[in-house]
């Protein structure tokens, strides 16, 4: 049974309804909320075909017609502003290519139990300590989802992929990846996780992968004992990337198995985080022939 979405012209910024864009940049206050802002016409299109519950949208009028057959199988009652694009950047706070907007609700993260018993054999995963620039987390998500990644945990002092940036940067790939955030498992209140769903660290969460026979692997630019090529990813597997400053925390380098290093010349101390995920998981789907 599908719901109609309403249409409201929007001649003010009065609507409650409309708040959450009137705080794009203020993403604490989202998080708090459970809610998630997509942009652009590629990004709101690929919320509204996921399985992600939305708020509402807000695009100019001209637009509508476009987005009508995707509103119309949605089974929630979904809000559509409309409004010149002029008049949204005044409520947003910043100049817009397209002026299509939409809220999304942040699903309840999955559990380590969930993912491993989701995902066949040989896994494949994907972890990250503290990574903090949302754009770098967006881009890495969307290599994940390129190259069959099967779920993403997010460290517990990383950002969340839900952030505005984030979720810009993945092109809404972000809607076809599980993810575990490791921040968001104590608050059991809100997202009402597993009772058993309580790992707080990443080096506590690998260890507990290691236990069900995940490898955990390190990308690590300061390995000298082991090279991207002489990895083997055929097994079941994590690969964990670190944070643009620091690279991986001490404890959870401890964690992992093994360290892998893409060869640099000296005068490159490292990629940056994005573009090393393409890499590992490029070579991850070509040992298992993929590609
Ligand atoms: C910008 S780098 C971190 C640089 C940091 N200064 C360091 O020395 O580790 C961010 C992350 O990308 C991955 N990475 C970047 N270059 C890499 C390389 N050559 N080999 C393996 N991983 C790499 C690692 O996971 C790293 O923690």
């Amino acid at each position: 049974m599908f719901e109609m979405f309403r249409v409201e012209k929007i001649s003010s910024f009065d609507s409650p309804g409309l708040q959450p864009y009137a705080t794009m940049r203020r993403p604490a206050a989202h998080e708090t909320l459970g809610i998630f802002v997509a942009e652009g016409v590629k990004v709101v299109r690929r919320l509204l075909e996921s399985h992600f519950a939305v708020a509402s949208v807000v695009l100019p009028e001209e637009w509508l017609d476009d987005f009508r057959p995707l509103l119309e199988v949605r089974p929630e009652t979904i809000t559509v502003y409309l409004a010149e694009k002029k008049f949204l950047e005044t409520l947003v706070g910043y100049s817009m290519f397209q002026g299509v907007l939409a809220v999304g609700k942040i699903p309840p993260p999955s559990s380590l139990d969930d993912i491993l018993q989701n995902s066949p054999r040989p896994r494949l995963f994907v972890a990250v300590d503290a990574l903090t620039n949302a754009e770098n987390l967006g881009a890495l998500v969307r290599n994940c989802v390129a190259f069959g990644v099967q779920a993403l945990i997010v460290g517990e002092t990383s950002s969340s992929p839900f952030l505005r940036r984030a979720v810009r940067n993945s092109m809404g790939t972000i809607f076809q990846l599980p993810v575990i955030e490791l921040a968001k498992l104590g608050l059991r209140h809100r997202f009402k996780a597993k009772p058993h769903a309580t790992r707080s660290t990443l080096a506590e969460c690998l260890k507990e992968l290691q236990a069900h026979g995940v490898r955990c692997i390190a990308a690590h630019p300061h390995a000298h004992k082991k090279l991207l090529s002489q990895a083997d990813f055929s097994g079941d597997c994590c690969i964990v990337f670190g944070s643009e400053g620091d690279g991986i925390s001490a404890p959870v380098l401890g964690a992992c198995d093994e360290a892998v290093a893409i060869p640099m010349p000296p005068a490159v101390d490292s990629l940056n985080v994005g573009a090393a995920a393409a890499v590992f998981l490029y070579e991850t789907a070509r040992q298992r022939g993929h590609c």
